[in-house]
């Protein structure tokens, strides 16, 4: 049985429970993909929770490519209130991870829906490939958006009091730990909500129209109160 999911930019077979095939579209190549797996090995490498697929088979002319496919639970999919504790245990490993990826220069797409977790606490990163945003900090921005992302889509499932102390205790422990002000950070995230918000306005996603509506007309909005939220520093931080 083969399962078929149409992204914006690639098709994704999911062809058994030995691997997957990701077959990419004009934006982005299999090439690209696999120098950020590249990437991504010397960085796990110091890590005992984080992980890659290994890949089996590219084909760099049709543009595709196959992989190990992740038999876990995608990050995203399995946040509520009792699995939203796991991210303070892994919040150490997590932090490092990010440091690391902004000392090289490395961005990766770290939103949740993209790290896999496979037995408690071992995170896969899967398709790492992302626009190159002029950031210093990507990865903890990236991850820490997408988390507000997921608390938006799961408001009802997920106590805002703890979410935001979760939220919190990533955000200001990468300033904390990297010796920040709270306004550099928040710069960036700002940067980067502009251009979350450019690619729902104007980028053409193979979506239906009722999702391009939505996107224009909810998430766009919303977006652009969460960039003041940082700009003005609401959060207080
Ligand atoms: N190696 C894998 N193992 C398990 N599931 C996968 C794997 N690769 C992709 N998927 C599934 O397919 C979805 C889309 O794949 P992804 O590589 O994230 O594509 P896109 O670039 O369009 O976001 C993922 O969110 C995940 O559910
Ligand atoms: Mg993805």
């Amino acid at each position: 049985m083969v399962k078929i999911i149409n992204r914006r930019n690639s098709i994704v077979y999911l062809v058994n429970k030995n691997y997957v095939i990701k077959k990419y579209n004009y934006k982005f190549s299999i090439h690209e993909e696999i120098q950020q797996y590249n990437k991504l090995t010397e960085l796990v490498s110091n890590h005992s929770i984080f992980n890659i697929p290994r890949i089996y088979y590219s084909n760099e002319k049709y543009n595709f490519f196959r992989f190990e496919y992740i038999d876990g639970s995608r990050l995203d999919k399995i946040f509520n209130n009792s699995k939203i504790i796991i991210l303070e245990k892994l919040k150490e490993e997590f932090l490092r991870f990010f440091a690391r990826s902004a000392d090289k220069g490395y961005q990766f797409d770290l939103d949740p829906s993209n790290l896999i977790m496979k037995n408690i606490g071992y995170i896969y990163i899967i398709d790492p490939i992302c626009e190159k945003i002029d950031i210093e900090h990507h990865s903890i921005i990236v991850f820490t958006f997408g988390l507000i992302k997921l608390y938006l889509k799961n408001i009802y499932k997920i106590n805002p009091v703890k979410f935001f102390r979760i939220w919190n205790s990533y955000y200001d422990g990468y300033i904390q730990y990297r010796n920040l002000k709270a306004s550099e950070l928040n710069n960036e995230m700002e940067i980067y909500i502009d251009k979350v918000i450019y690619w729902n306005t104007f980028e053409n996603f193979n979506s239906s129209i009722f999702n391009g509506i939505i996107r224009k007309l909810i998430y766009v909005p919303i977006y652009i109160i969460i960039k003041y939220i940082f700009k003005y520093n609401l959060l207080g931080l």
